[in-house]
C-alpha cells in the first residue's frame, strides 16, 4: 500500500449498528518484524466512530432476538452511516484541508463485517454496503468480525512499535486471546500478517457463560458487565471448578463452569429461588475468578510453549477489569508486552472493522466487487 486511503467501515453482526471512518497511510517507521525488514506498519487515524446499541430493545427478552435485531439494523443503518460521515473530519490529514467532513466521494473503500454473527443482522450491513458500493463504484473489503477483534488492540501498535525510540522492539511471536459473546479463541501471531488458531471453546464462549450466569442470578441483560460489577464487591468468592485448565491442548470449556454455578444455586439456595445480594456477589466473583484463571493460565502456557514476546487481549469480555488486570500483571512479571484496546474498542464497534480492513490492505488484500460479497454466519478465522 503506497498512498493514504479512507475507509468507511460498517458493522451489524449482532445487536450493535455501527459505522466508522478511518484514514490509513503507510508509516515511515520500521516494523516490529525484526532488524533488516523492509515492512512498514500503517498509520491509522480514526476520523469518526458511531455505535447505536440495541440494549433497550433486547433487555426485556433477556437476550438478543435475531429478528428484532435485524429490524433495528434496518432502521438505524442509514442514520448511523450518515452520522459517521458527518462526524468525520479529514481536514488536517494528508492535504485535504478544504473539506469540512468526509463525504462518499472521499471514501476509497467500504469495509463491512461479512461474518460470523447472526445472519439476519449480518445481511442488513452486507446488503447496505453492497448497495452503496454499486452506487458509488467503491470496492468492498469484507471483514471477518473476529479479525476485527484480533486487530483491535493494534491501533496503538502504530506508528512506532518501540516505546524507547531506539531500534525495534520485538513483539512477535505474540499470543492473542479473543474473548467475545460468541467466541473464545487463542491464536499464535507469528507476525502481523501471519496467525494461526491454537484452540477455541468446545462449548459456550466466555461471554456467553457470563451472560448465562447473569440470567441464572436474575441480573439484567447484558449480563457480563453486571457480573463483573457485582464481583468487585465480593469479600468471599465461592470456589468453582476450572474446566480444562490442565488439558494438554489450548481449547476451553465454559459450559461445565456454568453448570457448577447452577448446581451451587440449586444446593445452597433452592431451585428457582433468588440468592441474597451477598451470595449473588460471591457467586459472581467465584465464577469470574474461575473463568479468568482458566483464560490466563492457558494464555501463559501458550506464551511459554511458543516463546512469545507479547500478549494481546480483545473481544467484549476484554472489557472485564479482572481479566485485563490479571493478564497485565502476568505480562509485567514475565516481561511481556501487553496489548489491550480501550474498553469502547472491546465490545462490538465499526472502528475495529476499519482497523482490520487497514491491516488487510497492509497485508496485501485487494478490495473486491460487491458481486463477490456475501454474509456468512459461520465464517471462520
Ligand atoms: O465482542 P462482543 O461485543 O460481541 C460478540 O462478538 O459476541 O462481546 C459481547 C460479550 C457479551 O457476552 C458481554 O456480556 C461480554 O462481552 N462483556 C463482558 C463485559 N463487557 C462485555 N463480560 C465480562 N465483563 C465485562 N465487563
Ligand atoms: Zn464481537
Amino acid at each position: 500500500m503506497k498512498k493514504s486511503v479512507v475507509i468507511l467501515a460498517i458493522e451489524t453482526s449482532c445487536d450493535e449498528t455501527a459505522a466508522a471512518v478511518l484514514e490509513i497511510k503507510p508509516s515511515p517507521q520500521p516494523s516490529p518484524r525484526g532488524r533488516g525488514s523492509k515492512t512498514v506498519l500503517p498509520q491509522i487515524k480514526t476520523l469518526s466512530s458511531v455505535v447505536k446499541s440495541q440494549i433497550s430493545i433486547h433487555k426485556s427478552f433477556g437476550g438478543v432476538v435475531p429478528e428484532a435485531a435485524a429490524r433495528a439494523h434496518v432502521k438505524n443503518i442509514l442514520p448511523v452511516v450518515k452520522k459517521a460521515l458527518a462526524d468525520s473530519d479529514i481536514a488536517d490529514f494528508d492535504g485535504r484541508q478544504n473539506q469540512q467532513s468526509t463525504n462518499l466521494n472521499s471514501i476509497d473503500f467500504i469495509a463491512v463485517t461479512a461474518g460470523p454473527g447472526l445472519i439476519p443482522s449480518l445481511i442488513v450491513g452486507v446488503e447496505f454496503a453492497k448497495a452503496l458500493s454499486l452506487a458509488t463504484v467503491k470496492p468492498i473489503i469484507p471483514v471477518n468480525h473476529m479479525l476485527g477483534h484480533l486487530y483491535s488492540p493494534f491501533k496503538t501498535l502504530t506508528p512506532n512499535p518501540s516505546p524507547k525510540g531506539r531500534g525495534e522492539q520485538k513483539i512477535f511471536p505474540m499470543i492473542s486471546l479473543i474473548v467475545s459473546g460468541g467466541h473464545t479463541i487463542l491464536t499464535l501471531m507469528k507476525n502481523i500478517d501471519d496467525y494461526k488458531v491454537l484452540g477455541q471453546t468446545v462449548d459456550d464462549a466466555a461471554g456467553e457463560a457470563f451472560d448465562k450466569v447473569a440470567k441464572m442470578l436474575n441480573l439484567p441483560y447484558p449480563g457480563g458487565p453486571e457480573v463483573s460489577r457485582l464481583a468487585e464487591k465480593s469479600k468471599s468468592p465461592v470456589q468453582f471448578p476450572r474446566p480444562m485448565i490442565n488439558s494438554k491442548n489450548y481449547d476451553f470449556s465454559f459450559s461445565g463452569l456454568k453448570t457448577a454455578v447452577l448446581y451451587y444455586l440449586r444446593d445452597t439456595v433452592g431451585e428457582g429461588l433468588k440468592p441474597s445480594p451477598t451470595k449473588t456477589k460471591n457467586i459472581c466473583a467465584g465464577f469470574q475468578q474461575a473463568a479468568v484463571d482458566v483464560l490466563v493460565t492457558k494464555t501463559l502456557r501458550a506464551v511459554k510453549e511458543y516463546g512469545a514476546k507479547s500478549v494481546s487481549l480483545s473481544g467484549g469480555v476484554a472489557a472485564n477489569k479482572a481479566l485485563r488486570d490479571a493478564l497485565n500483571l502476568k505480562s509485567k512479571i514475565f516481561n511481556l508486552k501487553f496489548f489491550v484496546p480501550p474498553q469502547n474498542l472491546c465490545t462490538d464497534n465499526a472502528e475495529m472493522i476499519g482497523i482490520a480492513a487497514c491491516f488487510m490492505l497492509h497485508n496485501g488484500f485487494k478490495p473486491v466487487s460487491y458481486k463477490k460479497v456475501k454474509a456468512n454466519s459461520n465464517l471462520e478465522l
